[in-house]
């Protein structure tokens, strides 16, 4: 074996990604060692119960509930903990004592990013988080080193596994959202507490790392619009299908150009939307990932795979900690999270979409013309309107076959061009209101085309 020079590396948490990182890295240690230059070596393992069960085979005495001895006695301190506290003491601790960082919590750098960047900067450490958003599919990376002399415009992705399970298997088989989401729990791909996945929490964590080192502009939590897909039920994936769309939870990083005395800004949302059949992102089954970018001179790239899974996202935290170990053998100072460009980001109501409305209306004359006009009133421009009737007959109506019964339900799919959001979402007021709808049976969001 090579003589290289040793790194201490302190593993914080032993879970789902956390054992696998152990494992790998105790499995392919010669092999880390060459490419990074310098022996890994895993000085121990913080963890609450030592004596838990394990996803693999760990010396005990690596274990410990101390981790603080570890943090001050590595070069490199991995962070598997995830939440908050004490994830964000801990690596502002190993930053502070001289350490460059590994993590995969989302839910720390979507909250805490800018303070413990901010940290890594004052001592010149670097911060690895290619975990932190879509699992092992290299992303991070790619944006912040591969795209920085380019301009994205625009990033669609589907970055949470749990909700394109659900949303792919409702789409496939026809299955109630309740039934698939327990499933997704048994087979774990929903977090802890799954109501981070359906309500788009975990996605808009991801939605906040990502826009940020595409327009190099701090984003944080609070300024990502979020829905989840609780709302979703087996009509509306009928009714896609039906129309050439699939619903899937879209995470949507966008660009959008200065006019007039609006500067150039970003907005960056997540919800359910409907995706043309034909797009890449359709075809993105089961629980995997994919990241569609759109960059000005390099055109559309997709970036696809695992999203989650222990071992998975073990292959991201590896790349990271033989980055950090290069690194500390070229010596200097770490580089900062590019955040210069400020870019405002607009709220949801400013921003400009297609729309599908679905809506249940009388049928009588005059019906049509009245939802007309009332879209037309909002500055909402329709593109395609789908009709089709459901008579209920009452007993005793006489009326001739020919003329719609007088209970006769219309369902209206209406395909609208681009429309503002405030303006959609004051005219659908309107319309509930206007006496000839009965129910607003859904409002998507038309993405990708
Ligand atoms: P787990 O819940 O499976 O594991 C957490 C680990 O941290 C456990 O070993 C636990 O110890 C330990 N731990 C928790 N709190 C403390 C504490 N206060 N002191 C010491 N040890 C502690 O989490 P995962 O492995 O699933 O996730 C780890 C990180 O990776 C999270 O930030 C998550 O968001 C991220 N991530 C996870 C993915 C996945 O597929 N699982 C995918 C992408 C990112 P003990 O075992 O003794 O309870
Ligand atoms: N619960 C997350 C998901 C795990 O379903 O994608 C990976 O972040």
């Amino acid at each position: 074996m090579t003589d290289y020079r040793r790194l201490r590396v302190a593993l914080l948490g032993a879970g789902a990604v956390g054992s696998q990182v152990a494992s790998l890295l105790r499995k392919h240690g010669d092999e880390l060692a060459d490419r990074a230059g310098a022996h890994l070596e895993l000085i121990g393992i913080a963890v609450r119960d030592p004596d838990a069960p394990r996803d693999a085979d760990l010396p005990r005495e690596l274990l410990t509930t101390a981790p603080e001895p570890l943090i001050v006695g590595a070069d490199i301190v991995i962070e598997l903990m995830g939440g908050i506290e004490p994830a964000r003491t801990y690596l502002l601790q190993a930053i502070n004592s001289g350490a460059d960082v590994v993590t995969a919590n989302k839910a720390l750098l979507a909250t805490h990013g800018p303070e413990i960047f901010e940290a890594a900067d004052q001592v010149g450490a670097q911060v690895y988080y290619e975990a932190a958003a879509a699992g092992a599919i290299p992303i991070i990376r790619p944006l912040r080193d591969s795209l920085a002399g380019d301009r994205v415009q625009r990033i669609m992705g589907i970055v949470n596994g749990t909700t394109n399970y659900i949303l792919d298997r409702m789409d496939s088989e026809g299955a109630e959202f309740a039934d698939v989401l327990a499933d997704a729990q048994r087979l774990g791909y929903a977090e802890a507490d799954p109501t981070a996945d359906v309500e788009g929490y975990d996605a808009a964590q991801k939605a906040a790392i990502l826009a940020s080192l595409a327009f190099h502009t701090s984003v944080p939590l609070e300024a990502v619009h979020r829905e989840g897909i609780t709302g979703i039920d087996k009509a509306m994936m009928d009714a896609a299908r039906h129309a050439g769309y699939v619903i899937k939870l879209l995470a949507v990083c966008e660009r959008l150009p200065g006019r007039g005395d609006r500067p150039e800004s970003i907005s960056v949302r997540v919800y359910p939307a409907l995706v043309r059949r034909d797009h890449p992102l359709a075809s993105v089954h089961g629980a995997n990932n994919a990241v569609f970018v759109q960059a000005e001179a390099a055109g559309n790239l997709m970036f696809y795979g695992a999203g989650a899974g222990g071992v998975q996202t073990a292959s991201a935290v590896l790349g990271d900690v033989v980055s950090a170990a290069r690194r500390h053998l070229a010596g200097g100072v770490g580089v900062g999270e590019s955040n210069r460009a400020n870019l405002p980001i607009l709220p949801i109501a400013n921003v400009t979409t297609r729309y599908q409305i679905t809506l249940e209306v009388d049928d009588q004359p005059g019906v049509l013309a009245t939802v007309a006009g009332i879209l037309s009133e909002g500055d909402v421009s329709i593109a395609t309107v789908e009709q089709t009737v459901r008579s209920e007959p009452v007993p005793g109506n006489g009326s001739p076959a020919s003329e719609p019964a007088s209970d006769s339900v219309a369902r209206l799919v209406i395909g609208t061009h681009k429309a503002l959001e405030q303006n959609l979402s004051e005219t659908v007021g309107r319309l509930a209101a206007s006496g000839v709808v009965e129910r607003v049976v859904s409002v998507l969001r038309v993405e990708g085309d």
